[in-house]
């Protein structure tokens, strides 16, 4: 038996429930669920890569200064979750907007295509940091924001859970969990997880950028890290 329209009219109705109350979360159905589904193809991912490289940069490390995140490393499903609301528009993302659309690079299976390319990548070894080193007061005051408040989704090293579409958030750049992570409290990213918002809501500006800071200085496990921060992607010579 095919459950694909089955699957699609749990999908809808769900997503009509929550809908009530704003933009879900994480409403599935629809792009997503269909990208999901798909075989993703490496070597037609690089063509679709090449429009994003121009911003995300062709290692996929983005910019240390935030402006543009880290791809590499991150899970198929949150990429994919992700790309799926930019092109909903269920989170704003105007910069990126045109060059993510249909038009521009495909269908759903271009969004598993690409996204079974950048999952190929290895990390930027030297991620943007929070001012705070280590044996700070801040840090330490970071360590236990994040151990009290990020753990049980984030989990210990900030790896994330795929199945779940928490992101993975060690090795990405300060500045950019910065905008999210206000955006986030804030009520302006509208995909946000509402068990998130409900977590970090007494969190002051300082509190952010000390559990943030301490976010960016965790560790990335080096099997996930290219060799060094001059690494070149070799698709692009
Ligand atoms: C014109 C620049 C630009 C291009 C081209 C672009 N992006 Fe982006 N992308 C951005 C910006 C800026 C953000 C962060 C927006 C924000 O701060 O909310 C972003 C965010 C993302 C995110 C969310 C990351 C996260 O951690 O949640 C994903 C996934 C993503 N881009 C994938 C892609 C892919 C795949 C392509 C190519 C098909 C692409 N982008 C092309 C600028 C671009
Ligand atoms: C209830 C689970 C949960 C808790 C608790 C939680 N998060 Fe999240 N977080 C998420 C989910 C889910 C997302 C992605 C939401 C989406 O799909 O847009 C996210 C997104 C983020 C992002 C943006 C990542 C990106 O790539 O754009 C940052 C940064 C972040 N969380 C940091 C934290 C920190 C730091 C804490 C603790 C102070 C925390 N989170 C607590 C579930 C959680």
């Amino acid at each position: 038996m095919n459950y694909e329209p089955l699957f699609k009219a749990v999908a809808l109705t769900a997503g009509l429930v929550l809908a009530g109350s704003a933009w879900a979360w994480n409403e599935g159905g629809g792009e997503q669920s269909e990208a999901l589904h798909d075989v993703g193809n490496p070597e037609d991912g690089l063509d679709v890569f090449e429009v994003c490289s121009a911003c995300h940069m062709p290692e996929g490390w983005g910019t240390e200064d935030g402006t543009f995140p880290q791809l590499a490393g991150q899970h198929a499903q949150v990429l994919i979750k992700q790309l799926a609301d930019i092109r909903a528009k269920n989170r704003d993302n105007p910069t990126m907007y045109p060059f993510a659309l249909p038009e521009s690079i495909g269908d759903a299976q271009a969004l598993a295509d690409v996204v079974a390319y950048i999952e190929k990548l290895p990390m930027h070894p030297e991620n943007g940091k929070g001012e705070w080193k280590k044996g700070t007061p801040e840090f330490e005051q970071g360590k236990n924001l994040f151990a009290d408040n990020c753990v049980k989704c984030h989990g210990e090293i900030g790896l994330g859970m795929p199945e779940k579409f928490y992101p993975r958030i060690n090795g990405q750049h300060y500045k950019y969990m910065l905008r999210q992570f206000e955006w986030i409290r804030d009520g302006r990213r509208r995909n946000a997880n509402p068990d998130m918002v409900k977590q970090i809501q007494g969190f002051s500006d300082k509190d952010m950028k000390m559990v943030i800071n301490y976010v960016s200085r965790i560790p990335v496990p080096k099997d996930n890290l290219a060799p060094s921060a001059d690494w070149l992607n070799p698709d692009f010579d």
